[in-house]
């Protein structure tokens, strides 16, 4: 047994898992063996959470059933409401979704005996974006607003965000983006979702654990990271002596590096195409999407050396901006469609499983004598 240390455990197989695929030297990504770049295109959330859910791309009837199962299970019990109105509004919205999705757990109890029942990952990603939403309304100091039977998943969690009869076409970039982050390998997040999971916590804890490691900033807080850096920036005039400072001094641009990839990560090629595709419906080029693109041609010049291109947070950002999304809204938004992916894991996890207990390189004092106070 190979007792190396690897820091991070870059390249350390830790699972076994059929759910997706990824070569990080082709850029490609795939999600049951299905392209990503097709998925985005031709699928919805709903087909592609069942397809993540249980591995096969579903019948029409299989797809309406499911459809209906989704849209059943959007509305949030009042006490979980009333939990999340005594949170305190300056809280982060990932802060809030972790304690809101762990305490769906206490309202909505899993028996043991029924985790193998794909329903039960149903009950948490139907309300994924109601409590999202649900808070942005509640922060406000308004009443949350009522999911909606009538619209698919994108089309709710925007009526749910804005109150208002979602565009069609953006609708559709949003279920493309729902996509897009729905499932991504064994990343931190799905990784401490597996942690959870082998130890047979319920699923609720799972994705709680899994929210909370999305959070940070090296990781799905990174779209919010970007937006805010984008900001800094300003305009693309700016852009080169902003990255070059930043690189001259250690500091990190926002959006660009993967662990697994060493070309652009096929999710940000999808999602700058999109954001193309939003200038041409809007009628023209935001500032911010031509200052990002600024960034990446400057950073092209300094980090494609190091294999270091835009990842999917990199574009990410800037189309929820320009859909009147708020930006520390990003990862909560991540979590949503992440959600289909961390729970297909958990139920994979469960087929085999074993507790993760891994081992340690110890590096403090030898044995020595407990010390008297009088004598430190
Ligand atoms: N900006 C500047 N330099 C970067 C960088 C970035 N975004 N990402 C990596 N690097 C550099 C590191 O400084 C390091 O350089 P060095 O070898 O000269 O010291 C090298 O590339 C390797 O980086 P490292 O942090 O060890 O890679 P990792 O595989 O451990 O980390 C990320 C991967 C994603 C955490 C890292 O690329 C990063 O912090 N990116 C920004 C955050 C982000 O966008 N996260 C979302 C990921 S989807």
């Amino acid at each position: 047994m190979s007792s190396e240390y690897l820091p991070g455990l870059a390249g350390v197989p830790a699972t076994q898992s059929n759910i997706s695929y990824l070569d990080g030297e082709a850029g490609l990504l795939a999600y049951r063996g299905y392209r990503i770049e097709e998925l985005a295109e031709k699928s919805t959330f709903e087909e592609t959470t069942l397809l993540l859910l249980k591995g096969e791309l579903p019948t029409s009837d299989e797809l309406a059933e499911f459809e209906h199962l989704m849209r059943g299970n959007r509305i949030v019990k009042y006490n979980v409401r009333e939990i999340m109105k005594n949170l305190p509004v300056t809280g982060h919205p990932m802060e809030m979704l972790q304690t809101a999705v762990a305490s769906l757990g206490m309202f909505y109890p899993t028996e043991e005996a029924k985790y193998s029942d794909y329903k039960m990952s149903v009950k948490i990603i139907a309300r994924m974006a109601s409590l999202v939403t649900m808070w942005e309304h509640i922060r406000n100091g308004y009443d949350p607003l009522l999911p909606r039977k009538d619209l698919s998943y994108a089309e709710n969690l925007l009526y749910m965000f804005s109150g208002e009869d979602p565009d069609p076409d953006v609708a559709r970039i949003m279920d493309a983006c729902l996509i897009l982050h729905a499932e991504h390998t064994i990343n931190a997040s799905t990784f401490a979702a597996l942690v959870a999971a082998s130890t047979l916590a319920s699923p609720y804890l799972v994705v709680a654990a899994a929210v909370g490691t999305l959070a940070g900033p090296l990781h799905g807080g990174a779209n919010e990271k970007v937006v805010q850096m984008l900001q800094a920036i300003g305009k693309p005039e700016n852009a080169k002596a902003w990255v070059e400072n930043q690189l001259d001094n250690k500091g990190k641009i926002w959006g660009m590096g993967h662990r697994e990839y060493s070309v652009k990560d096929p999710r940000a090629t999808i999602l700058q195409k999109m954001m193309m595709v939003w200038a041409e419906k809007k009628g023209s080029i935001s500032p911010m999407f031509e200052t990002a693109l600024a960034v990446e041609e400057i950073c092209e010049q300094r980090l494609a050396a190091k294999g270091i291109y835009p990842n999917v947070d990199f574009y990410s950002g800037i189309l929820y901006k320009e859909m009147g999304i708020p930006t520390d809204q990003f990862t909560p938004l991540f979590a949503i469609s992440r959600s289909a992916g961390w729970l297909a894991h958990w139920q994979e996890q469960l087929t085999d499983n074993r507790i993760f207990r891994p081992t340690q390189v110890y590096t403090g004092h030898t044995e020595r004598p407990y010390m008297p106070m009088d004598k430190r």
